[in-house]
């Protein structure tokens, strides 16, 4: 089966060293499909480059955030990556042929660290997969298995939701976006509920999910944040020496 990394990215200065992180992790997975998506009105010359280096399948997409559903930091808090997970799943509507295709669905944001393994974990899933998660404002969150069954989930906080889980922490098998062509994301529902309302569009329940990680008992993902650059003073070169890299 091949793994269908979904992520979202937009333009800030660690941008291409995040995504050149996540591109040198993806090329030591075989039967990976990157179906990288900006946050913009066009494509940009930055992430293209950077995917023709990165020699692995990929899909290139755009989807700008609605202005009304931007963040404004310290202010609002509208879902992320909304408009460009829709964008994906529509795109694997549209060029994927169920039929000949095994494969599952994983959103991988850029701004995670990832083993490996997690890629093989997931690739065979029946239905839904799910397994711990490092951090997240605490050590980890993680399904509660019990006898080789997802019982409950130890999570910091959101009991509220059906599945209190992080986007890093589960995948699903492609067909299932056939079967339900209307599952999307949406800005109307919360920030955390995000997961949840996928996973609700897809019809999963509890009894449908899938232990991975040795019984989740081993973080193979983490869900880490890339420190932001506060620009000082611009160096002063040497009069006759010009340099305008992008960074
Ligand atoms: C948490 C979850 O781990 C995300 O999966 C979830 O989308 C997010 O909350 C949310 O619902 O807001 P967090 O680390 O807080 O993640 O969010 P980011 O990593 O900043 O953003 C998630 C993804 O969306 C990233 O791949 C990021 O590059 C992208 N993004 C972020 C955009 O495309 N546009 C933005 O304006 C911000
Ligand atoms: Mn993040």
């Amino acid at each position: 089966p091949i793994i269908f990394a979904i992520t979202p990215t937009y333009y800030r200065l660690e941008q291409k060293a995040e995504l050149t992180r996540i591109c040198q992790t993806f090329r030591l997975v075989k039967y990976l499909f990157w179906i990288l998506v900006e946050d913009s009105l066009d494509k940009t010359s930055l992430v293209r480059n950077l995917l023709k280096n990165c020699k692995i399948p990929y899909a290139h997409l755009n989807a700008l955030t609605p202005p009304k559903f931007k963040n404004i930091p310290g202010n609002t808090k509208f879902p992320r990556g909304v408009a460009q997970r829709n964008e994906a799943l529509d795109w694997i509507r549209t060029n994927v042929n169920p039929k000949e295709t095994q494969g599952v669905v994983y959103f991988a944001d850029d701004d995670n660290a990832y083993d490996v393994r997690i890629f093989e974990e997931m690739r065979y899933t029946n239905v839904v997969s799910v397994w711990p998660v490092g951090l997240l404002g605490h050590k980890f969150e993680s399904p509660i298995v019990k006898t080789g069954k997802v019982v409950g989930w130890i999570f910091v906080w959101g009991a509220h939701r059906p599945f209190p889980i992080d986007m890093a922490s589960f995948s699903f098998n492609v067909q299932l976006l056939f079967l339900h062509q209307e599952a999307a994301f949406n800005y109307t529902a919360q920030q955390s509920m995000q997961e949840s309302i996928i996973l609700m569009g897809l019809n999963v329940t509890m009894s449908d999910l899938e232990p991975k990680a040795n019984n989740c008992t081993e973080i193979l993902v983490w869900h880490t944040r890339t420190q932001r650059t506060i620009l000082g003073h611009q160096p002063k070169h040497p009069a006759n020496f010009s340099v305008d890299l992008e960074v």
